[in-house]
């Protein structure tokens, strides 16, 4: 696997691919990967010629009270993962090539509407600079597809009414969300959890299957059906901290008229947020 630091490099690579005709795959990531980024990998290979994976723990998105610092860092473990799915190259970005003068002078992307609520609400700033660096990364790696996790559903329209507003040549992915046998979303977040909270997580998954059950059976007061949703969770011990029934595109509560919905829940379990989602076709 070639690694690249610079954009300079990276861009060579990517132009000597591009100059044989190879199409590019392109799965940003913050690093401290596991199954679900594999399965973004691997969705990426299957689509393309050559797979490229960046690494960066982007500061912009962090909110001044979340740990960035703290943000886990297991970059030899990752390579070696990379290395072993064989990923094509890994992109190490560095802040100061990135963000030359700082994070305040840096111009700012801003998807309207979608980034408001649910954890645009909870963590203020944080859409723009998702938004603002993968459009740095698009620019510099010029992927012709990108491949976004939909256990981050939000993230991943944001990502996509971006590429749309902006006209940007890049085709966005969503991949199913990988899950332990258990029902509860793979996330880096879930190494937080002792045994007892990880099984009492499966809940957040279940309770999910049996709204989406009741909305594919003709239930249509949704509203009822996400304050029942929230007493089983919080019943069940955790801190609900929004369980909505939207529109799977713009993430509007849903009307009884819309066919895709999306169901995005996030939930604590003492200090640790645990975000998970199912969609619902009625078509
Ligand atoms: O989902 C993530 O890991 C990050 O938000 C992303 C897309 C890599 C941007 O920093």
């Amino acid at each position: 696997m070639y690694q690249a630091t610079s954009i300079t490099e990276l861009r060579q690579y990517v132009q000597h691919w591009k100059d044989h005709g190879q199409s590019i795959a392109f799965i940003p990531t913050m690093g401290n990967l596991h199954a679900g980024h594999m399965s973004l990998i691997e969705k990426g290979q299957s689509l393309s010629d050559r797979t490229i994976c960046s690494i960066f723990v982007n500061p912009m998105q962090f909110g001044p009270n979340e740990d960035w610092d703290h943000y886990p860092r297991t970059l030899e473990k990752d390579i070696a993962l990379l290395e072993e799915i064989g990923c094509d190259l890994v992109y190490l970005p560095t802040a100061s090539e990135l963000y030359p003068e700082g994070l305040e002078q840096i111009s700012q992307v801003q998807v309207t509407d979608l980034t408001d609520h649910y954890e645009g609400a909870h963590r203020p700033g944080h859409f723009t600079g998702v938004a603002t660096v993968v459009l740095k990364l698009f620019n510099i790696v010029r992927p012709d597809v990108s491949v976004f996790g939909k256990k981050d559903y939000q993230q991943y329209r944001v990502i996509s009414k971006m590429v749309e507003d902006f006209n940007l040549d890049v085709q966005i992915i969503g991949q199913e969300t990988t899950r332990e046998a258990s029902g509860l979303a793979t996330s880096s977040r879930n190494q937080y959890l002792d045994d007892a909270q990880t099984k009492k997580a499966a809940l957040i998954y279940q309770v999910l299957q049996q709204t989406a059950d009741q909305v594919n059976q003709g239930e249509r007061d949704f509203e009822a059906l996400q304050l029942r949703a929230i007493k089983d969770l919080d019943e069940a011990g955790f801190k609900t901290d929004y369980f909505c029934i939207c529109n799977a595109d713009n993430l509007l509560p849903a009307t009884t008229e819309d066919r895709d919905l999306v169901i995005l829940v996030t939930a604590a379990i003492d200090q640790t947020r645990l975000l998970d989602n199912i969609e619902i076709s009625l078509w």
